[in-house]
């Protein structure tokens, strides 16, 4: 049997990892400043998540969600602590695109409605409603258009509160920054109305945080720069530094009913070790100041790149546009200097996504290969 052939490669082949580094079979040394896809928060085999895994691992690796698993409860209880948000409840599954179709089911079911508000170059996933909302019909079957959305561009408020007010919409769902669209946010002040429009037409406010949360912004999550509460929160990549771990934060307010939403291996034992290894690091190293740190030395070092047109983003979740297309650029940061990073919708933009251990001097080498290629 052979692969199916979905994703063009890069001819490098990962063997071994370790903080910000990975190693191919032939034991060249790359700067992972993409984070296999922003998905690596405390670091690539970090010691502590290596040992708390292994560990698990030789006690319990899974059961089903129809027996007792305090760690799951330990999970929601350090995340509720850590990002603040402890008055939401926890539904734990298994991806980021997981958790947005549990999120607009969860709304749906709320209010009755099923039309939802998404946000144009939105990407929140691949499965039914996940992938409706995601602005890109080439990723979109036949199968998926029967569910009903409207994309309006990011911060034109009057947009929103005139769909709002046809009355049928259930949720607006939004990314804390977006990831794949190329970096572009909402302002503090379309966020903010955006949740008082919710509020007062009882719309679920749904907030993506699967790329932008656990800190990459320097926030725990990214609308906390905002000063909002949304109704739904969900997470993914940076939860399980590797492991597939997805999360729901519904508001205390909806109440859950038996049978509601469901997985098999949703917060199995190994998931949830995984997910507080990762909590216990961000804390115990500090990480999000580290990310707020190594941003600020970021923002003040990139301005030596004369070719650079702009920069976009939020701690060590960041984007740097050129007035050329990167595809060559990132080839070349790969195979000649052994440095990965991203692409995104917007051909033109580096996407830059370390891990959150990430120091200056890493921020270093990436500055000096870039003006090396760019000479
Ligand atoms: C903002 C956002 N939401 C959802 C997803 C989908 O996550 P997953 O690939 O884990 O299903 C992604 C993946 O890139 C993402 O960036």
């Amino acid at each position: 049997m052979e692969l199916f052939d979905v994703y063009p490669l890069y001819n490098v082949t990962p063997v071994k990892a370790e903080g910000v580094y990975v190693w191919d079979e032939n034991n060249t040394k790359y700067l992972d400043f993409y984070g296999g896809h922003g998905v690596i928060s405390i670091g690539h085999s970090h010691p502590e998540y290596v040992k708390s895994l292994s560990e698990q691992l030789t006690k319990i690796g899974f059961y089903s969600n129809s027996i007792v698993n305090p760690l799951q409860q330990e999970l929601a209880h350090k995340l509720g602590k850590l990002s603040g948000c402890e008055n939401y409840n926890l539904f734990l599954c298994n991806s980021g695109a997981e958790a947005n179709e549990n999120a607009l089911k969860l709304a749906s079911f709320e209010t009755g409605k099923s039309r939802i508000i998404a946000f144009k170059n939105a990407f929140h996933g691949r499965t039914s409603a996940a992938v409706v909302v995601t602005d890109n019909p080439g990723i979109n079957a036949p199968i998926n258009l029967q569910q009903k959305v409207t994309f309006l561009p990011l911060n034109d408020i009057e947009l929103v509160i005139h769909e709002i007010g046809k009355g049928d919409v259930a949720a607006v769902i939004i990314e804390g920054i977006q990831g794949v669209g190329g970096l572009d946010e909402g302002t503090a002040a379309f966020f903010q109305e955006v949740q008082k429009e919710c509020n007062e037409n009882s719309v679920l406010l749904i907030l993506d945080e699967v790329q932008s949360g656990y800190g990459r912004s320097g926030k725990f999550f990214a609308f906390q720069h905002h000063h909002i509460q949304p109704d739904v929160i969900t997470t993914a990549k940076g939860m399980g530094n590797g492991f597939p771990i997805g999360g729901v934060l519904i508001a205390d307010k909806y109440k859950a009913k038996y049978g509601m939403l469901g997985t098999t291996f949703g917060g199995n034992h190994l998931a949830c070790a995984a997910g507080i290894a990762v909590l216990d690091m961000i804390e115990k190293e500090k990480l999000m100041d580290n990310v707020n740190e190594v941003f600020q030395y970021f923002s003040e070092e990139i301005k030596t790149v004369p070719q650079i047109k702009k920069v976009k983003g939020k701690g060590l979740m960041l984007g740097v546009e050129f007035d050329f297309e990167v595809g060559e650029l990132r080839k070349k940061l790969i195979f000649d200097k052994h440095i990965f990073t991203g692409g995104s919708n917007n051909k033109n933009l580096l996407r830059i996504l370390p891990p959150l251990s990430a120091k200056k001097e890493h921020i270093d080498i990436f500055i000096n290969a870039l003006k090396e290629i760019l000479i």
